[in-house]
């Protein structure tokens, strides 16, 4: 045990939430020292990586001849391997100098749900991209370990986690998980919802970056107190030709409403597939949301009047689960017995 400090094992362990947006990493003592886009651009020609994160965001969307950027993750898991180890490496070695030089042992988030395979490819991706040994945890699990829910308490905590591919519902009492629904719908879908609706619209396409930039700036799920429109640049369908349009708050609300419905409809299902005491606790609770997705306007005033339910918005958010890792690996005793491995 001392020996083992001695060497600085216990400083090397890390908290990584592998996002399909964004990927965060946690370290004792240095807390989120990492927090960058799930993106990789590679040279078209050789597969040679140019650009991890930040950087290789900006080309997403953007043909250009040399260059293709990717996201290695879709729906909260891999899909394409090869890049999401290229990606964990770049990612570790930019933190090094707060793991050290020891291989790192880490702690990872994965959807819950996911199959065996899904689970292969996240823990041979980061043994490769250099962890010394990898364990696994449910998001929504630590989301709520981020969020400061009572988890080991025999009373019912709701987390939904809306993230960039999915949205994850899960009530979680006594350290362990009494239902979990994982929903292919999240932030993505409504960035989608958003090109669709300008393209039917005004026959224009725009990207995928424009599109998040759209929901991010006037985006909401209820109707807002002052009105918000914005330019949008774009490229016209039928001429072919850059343009401009203004699109205001209510357009966006309608584009997204459909991925906002599934939203709803995800937490529904799980009241009506939930025992009536767990049900009271979460009533006398309420739930928490998680998740980038969790800070579109107005979205957890909607669900709480649709579902006559008192919400509260995680601190951060966008942090919950790499906070949530975080908490778990300095309390590994405690905590073991949620991790999934
Ligand atoms: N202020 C904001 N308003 C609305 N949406 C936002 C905001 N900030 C971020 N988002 C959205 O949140 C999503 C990313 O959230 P998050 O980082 O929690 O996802 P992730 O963990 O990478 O994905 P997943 O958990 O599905 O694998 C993106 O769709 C992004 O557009
Ligand atoms: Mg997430």
């Amino acid at each position: 045990m001392i020996f083992g400090s001695l060497l600085g094992i216990f400083a090397k362990d890390m908290g990584m939430d592998l996002g399909t947006a964004n990927t965060l990493i946690y370290t004792k003592g240095a807390g989120v020292v990492l927090n960058e886009p799930s993106a990789v651009a590679v040279q078209r020609n050789n597969g040679r990586p140019i650009a991890v994160g930040h950087e290789a965001k900006k080309y997403l969307g953007r043909t250009s001849p040399d260059i293709v950027a990717s996201r290695p993750l879709k729906d909260g898991v891999i899909a394409d391997f090869d890049l999401a180890r290229v990606m964990i490496r770049e990612f570790i070695s930019r933190v090094r100098s707060s793991v050290g030089f020891l291989k790192p042992r880490m702690l990872i988030g994965v959807p819950s749900g996911v199959t065996q395979v899904e689970k292969r490819a996240v823990i041979e991706s980061a043994e490769q991209a250099g962890a010394r040994s990898v364990f696994l945890i449910e998001e929504p699990m630590a989301a709520a370990i981020g969020a400061g829910l009572p988890i080991h308490e025999p009373t019912g905590n709701m987390v939904v986690d809306i993230g960039g591919g999915t949205t994850e519902v899960a009530i979680i009492s006594l350290f362990s998980t009494a239902y979990s629904e994982s929903v292919r719908v999240a932030g993505d879908e409504a960035n989608e919802a958003i090109m669709r609706y300008v393209q039917h619209n005004y026959q224009m396409q725009i990207g995928e970056n424009t599109a998040e930039h759209i929901k991010i700036s006037i985006g909401s799920a209820y109707p807002q107190e002052r009105p918000m429109s914005m330019e949008v640049n774009g490229k016209d369908l039928v001429k072919g030709v850059p343009r401009t349009i203004t699109l205001t708050d209510g357009e966006v609300r309608e584009a997204i409403s459909e991925p906002v419905e599934v939203i709803l409809e995800s937490i529904q299902r799980a009241f009506e597939k939930t025992p009536a005491e767990l049900t009271a606790d979460i009533a006398r609770e309420g739930i928490t949301l998680a998740g980038g997705g969790a800070l579109i306007r107005g979205l957890d005033r909607l669900i709480s009047e649709q579902l006559q339910i008192r919400v509260n918005l995680a601190d951060d958010p966008l942090t919950s689960v790499v906070l949530g890792t975080g908490v778990a690996l300095q309390n590994m005793k405690e905590y073991r017995r949620v991790f999934v491995n």
